[in-house]
């Protein structure tokens, strides 16, 4: 396995994600982990990340010492490769222009890494690199024992290697697709230069899953909450092929799902899967609470408090169980790691409010080792639906954040069938793509074109004509957004024709809508949920 040290780069955990699709495994910890961390981690290779800060400055990170003398090879990232350079005896120095973007990077020497890997080749016959640059510092002069591996216009000095020590380090970013040839660098470190086989894969993973929930529940009770998302489907599916009926699942309906989302869920796991489920209909309780409350905030809150209410009254009928199981995955663990502490802390996570320690369970997370599409391929090798393990996410609150202002039973009742119409139009919308395309691995309807996709309820009325008559309803607006991590997110350019035939449905359908709109606000400013 691989040992990445995370020095605060937003793309960290990119690293960690090119070194699984190498099939080997690799997990990320803060840069300040202790020396008798490293020397008993058992790495075959040390990565160091990228960072924000410059080593000219006194007191910022610096690789642990331990790092340099394990004997295996390790690879510096951009500020890796400066922290590596800088104490290893270079020198780093602050560069007059930030150099931010694409760079034509000329490779030079034969080495391991790079020998061989090129995108083009100049008419003087030198190998080129295209690769993403992103860095204000660099490293001018090499540390004893180094040579040069590759050099830019702007930066000659662009990656190096000591290949007795087997010591690498880039100036750009590998781990960014921008960098055409990353993922066959970032392979050929962890294959050829760290001698890592490809042992990271799926059937292998549920084996070693199933024993290990195995040996740490024992005959132990396990309660798991449910919520139809994909994390706790998954976790679900993953605990109850380890002990069958020692696991409880309980299912919450608050009112705010999907429409039949409550009847797919138990169809799924209690008729299909055969899990053990609890499902509560605490629709009243929800819509009680919420009646008379508007502000955004108040609602999550209350919704994210109740769930826990009905978990808690649930959970206490079931007297054996020791356990409380949970769908966290590896990106709330590193997010919660915190950047400058030592080791990992622990989320409780959960995409609503989290539970309560007073439950007095031991936590069982068996996806935490698990980036979020691994996570799906899991749950199809468990024999989830594709169809159901590659859905849109769904927010906690659930329709409760779709609902403008007040929440209503009537409104959720209206919404759902408007959302489900537009749904199943995106899903039916093939997406035309050019001639000679491979079709393979591509999206082919709009559902699967967009990362999100959801209609919102806006409690105002306008005025329509039906018939002969006049009406006087409410309004849903349709959003649908395109993004890599939901931080940012631009909105789809769907068709036109397919934007008339779901408002055609919804204004024909469901009556109570009389008027349907099409979001184009992006993310910043506006977010992806209207609430
Ligand atoms: P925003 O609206 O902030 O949403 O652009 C970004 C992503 O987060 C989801 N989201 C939530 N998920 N509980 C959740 O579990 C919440 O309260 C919540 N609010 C937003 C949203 O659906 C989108 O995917």
């Amino acid at each position: 396995k691989i040992l990445i040290l995370d020095f605060g780069s937003q793309v960290t955990q990119l690293i960690a994600r090119r070194v699984r699709d190498a099939g080997v495994f690799s997990e990320v910890f803060p840069y300040d982990v202790s020396d008798e961390f490293v020397r008993n981690y058992g790495a075959a290779g040390v990565i160091l990340s990228g960072g924000p800060n410059s080593v000219t400055d006194g007191d910022t990170p610096r690789v642990p010492q331990a790092v340099f003398e394990l004997g295996v090879p390790v690879f510096g990232i951009c500020y890796g490769m400066q922290a590596m350079a800088e104490q290893l005896g270079g020198k780093v120095e602050n560069g007059k222009v930030r150099e931010f973007g694409y760079a034509e990077v000329r490779a030079r020497g034969h080495t391991a890494l790079l020998d061989g890997i090129s995108d083009f080749t100049t008419a003087e016959g030198h190998g080129m690199l295209k690769v993403w640059m992103s860095h204000g510092d660099k490293v001018t002069e090499m540390p004893a024992g180094f040579k040069l591996m590759a050099s830019t216009e702007s930066c000659p000095i662009a990656a190096i290697a000591d290949e007795t020590r087997h010591f690498y380090a880039v100036q750009f970013h590998p781990e960014v697709t921008h960098t055409l040839q990353g993922k066959a660098i970032i392979g050929r470190f962890v294959h050829e230069i760290c001698g890592c086989k490809s042992d990271w894969n799926m059937p292998d993973y549920i084996a070693e899953a199933v024993a290990s929930i195995r040996q740490q529940v024992g005959s132990d009770d396990v309660i798991l909450g449910l919520s139809g998302g994909v994390d706790s489907s998954v976790a679900a599916a993953l605990i109850h092929r380890a002990i069958g009926d020692q696991l409880t699942c309980v299912f919450v309906d608050h009112g705010l799902l999907r429409l039949n989302e409550g009847d797919m869920v138990m169809d799924m796991f209690a008729n299909n899967l055969g899990v053990k489920v609890i499902r509560v209909d605490a629709t009243d309780q929800f819509m009680g609470h919420l009646a008379g409350v508007t502000d955004p905030e108040v609602k999550r809150k209350i919704i994210g408090r109740e769930f826990v209410e009905v978990f808690q009254v649930e959970s206490a009928k079931l007297k054996n169980a020791k356990w409380l199981a949970q769908g966290t995955i590896y990106p709330d663990v590193i997010e919660s790691a915190g950047k400058g502490k030592k080791g990992h802390t622990i989320k409780s996570h959960h995409n609503v409010g989290g539970l309560p320690e007073t439950l007095n369970l031991k936590l069982l997370e068996p996806l935490r080792e698990l980036f979020k599409d691994e996570v799906r391929a899991l749950g199809v090798a468990l024999g989830l639906p594709a169809t159901m393990v590659y859905r849109h996410p769904f927010p906690g609150p659930g329709l409760g954040v779709r609902i403008l202002g007040e929440v209503k039973k009537e409104f959720a009742d209206l919404l759902r069938r408007a959302d489900a119409i537009f749904i199943e139009e995106l899903r039916n919308c093939t997406i035309d793509l050019p001639a000679g395309i491979d079709q393979q691995g591509i999206v082919k309807n709009w559902y699967e074109g967009t990362s999100q996709a959801f209609a919102v309820f806006l409690p105002v009325k306008s005025v329509g004509v039906m018939g002969d008559g006049r009406t006087y309803e409410y309004v849903v607006a349709l959003r649908a957004v395109q993004t890599q991590d939901f931080m940012t997110a631009h909105w789809a350019h769907l068709p036109h024709e397919l934007l008339g035939r779901v408002s055609n449905r919804i204004i024909n359908e469901v009556r109570g809508i009389n008027r349907v709109v099409y979001d184009i606000s992006g993310k910043p400013p506006a977010t992806i949920e209207w609430e």
